[in-house]
C-alpha cells in the first residue's frame, strides 16, 4: 500500500467516525490521517465479550504500555491491580453493583491513585512531606485517569474490548479492604477487557463548537447547541431506556441532557468525601 493509499485509508475511517461522534469536526488534513488517529476516533465501549480468555502476558503488557503514559513531575502517583485469584474477582464483582454483564467479562483491572508511595520517598530521604493538602489528590487522580485512558487505548489497539467502572467507587471501603489498598491509596476505576462479542457503535459526543474553545471559552448559543445534540443524539443513537421513569416520567424527546441531568438528580457516592479523609488526604 502506497503512502496515499493508507493516507486515503485513514481518511475515510477518520471522516466516518469523526462525523458520527461530533458532526462538525471537518476539515481532515492529510496529516490526521493516520491508523493511530482514526483507532482512537473509532473508540467505543464493549461491555459484551466472546468468552474467549485474555492472555495474562498480553494484559501484563497492555498495563506496561499504558503505565507508559505521562506522569505529572514523574511522581508516578498510579499503579494498576490485575484481579487473576477467583474468589477476589467473584468477591469484587459483587461489590460492583447493577453490571450484569461484569462476572462474563475475561479480564479486570483495577488503576488505583497512589500518594503513598511519595510519602514513603519522603520519610525514607528524611525531608518533610510539605504538600498536604487538596493537590497530591489531584495529582494521583489525575495520573490514574491517564493511565486508566491509556489503557482503553492499548486494549483496542490490540482489538480487545473495555470498559471502565467507576461504580467501583460504590463500596469503596470494601473494595480498599478486598485489594489491600493501604492509606493515601484508592481504587480509582475498574477496566473490565475481553474480545468483543459484538462491533459497538461510536456515541456521539457533543459538537467541537461545545467543548473545543480557541483562545477565549465561549458559551454562545451553548444551550441551542446542546438542544441540538440531543435531538442528533435521539435520532443516530437513542437511550434504549430512560432514568428514574418512577421519578421524572417518560418523554417523547429524551435526549443527551435529560439523560445527564437525571443521572445527578440523584446523590451517587456522596460518602466518597469521607472516604478519601479516612484514607489520609486533607482536602483543603
Ligand atoms: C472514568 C470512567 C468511568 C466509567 N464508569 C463506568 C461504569 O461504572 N459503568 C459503565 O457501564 N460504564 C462506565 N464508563 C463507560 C462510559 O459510560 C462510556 O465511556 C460512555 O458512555 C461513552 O461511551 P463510549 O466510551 O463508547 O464512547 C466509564 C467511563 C469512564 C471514562
Amino acid at each position: 500500500m502506497s503512502a496515499t493509499d493508507s493516507t486515503e485509508a485513514a481518511r475515510a475511517r477518520l471522516t466516518k467516525a469523526l462525523d458520527r461522534r461530533f458532526g462538525d469536526a471537518a476539515p481532515l488534513p492529510d496529516a490526521a490521517c493516520v491508523p493511530g488517529i482514526a483507532q482512537m476516533a473509532e473508540h467505543r465501549t464493549h461491555r459484551y465479550y466472546d468468552g474467549r480468555p485474555v492472555d495474562p502476558a498480553l494484559l501484563r503488557a497492555i498495563c506496561a504500555a499504558a503505565l507508559s503514559a505521562p506522569s505529572k513531575s514523574d511522581l508516578q502517583q498510579r499503579d494498576i491491580v490485575i484481579v487473576e485469584d477467583k474468589d477476589v474477582r467473584r468477591r469484587l464483582d459483587a461489590l460492583i453493583p447493577g453490571m450484569d454483564w461484569l462476572p462474563a467479562a475475561p479480564a479486570l483491572v483495577v488503576v488505583c491513585a497512589n500518594n503513598r508511595r511519595q510519602r514513603q520517598v519522603h520519610e525514607w530521604r528524611g525531608h518533610e512531606f510539605a504538600n498536604d493538602h487538596l493537590d497530591p489528590f489531584f495529582n494521583a487522580s489525575t495520573d490514574a485517569a491517564i493511565v486508566l485512558g491509556w489503557l482503553v487505548l492499548a486494549a483496542e489497539a490490540v482489538g480487545l474490548g473495555c470498559c471502565p467502572i467507576s461504580v467501583i467507587r460504590n463500596n469503596a471501603q470494601a473494595v480498599s479492604d478486598l485489594l489491600g489498598l493501604p492509606e493515601h491509596v484508592f481504587a480509582y476505576a475498574g477496566l473490565a477487557l475481553g474480545w468483543p462479542s459484538q462491533p459497538g457503535a461510536i456515541t456521539p459526543r457533543l459538537p467541537l463548537s461545545v467543548t473545543l474553545h480557541t483562545d477565549r471559552f465561549d458559551e454562545r448559543d451553548v444551550r441551542a447547541k446542546i438542544e441540538a445534540h440531543d435531538r442528533r443524539r435521539a435520532s443516530i443513537q437513542p437511550y434504549r431506556t430512560q432514568r428514574a421513569v418512577e421519578k421524572f416520567g417518560r418523554m417523547d424527546d429524551y435526549g443527551w441532557s435529560e439523560e445527564k441531568a437525571r443521572q445527578y438528580a440523584v446523590p451517587e457516592r456522596a460518602d466518597f468525601g469521607a472516604f478519601i479523609r479516612r484514607k489520609g488526604f486533607d482536602l483543603r
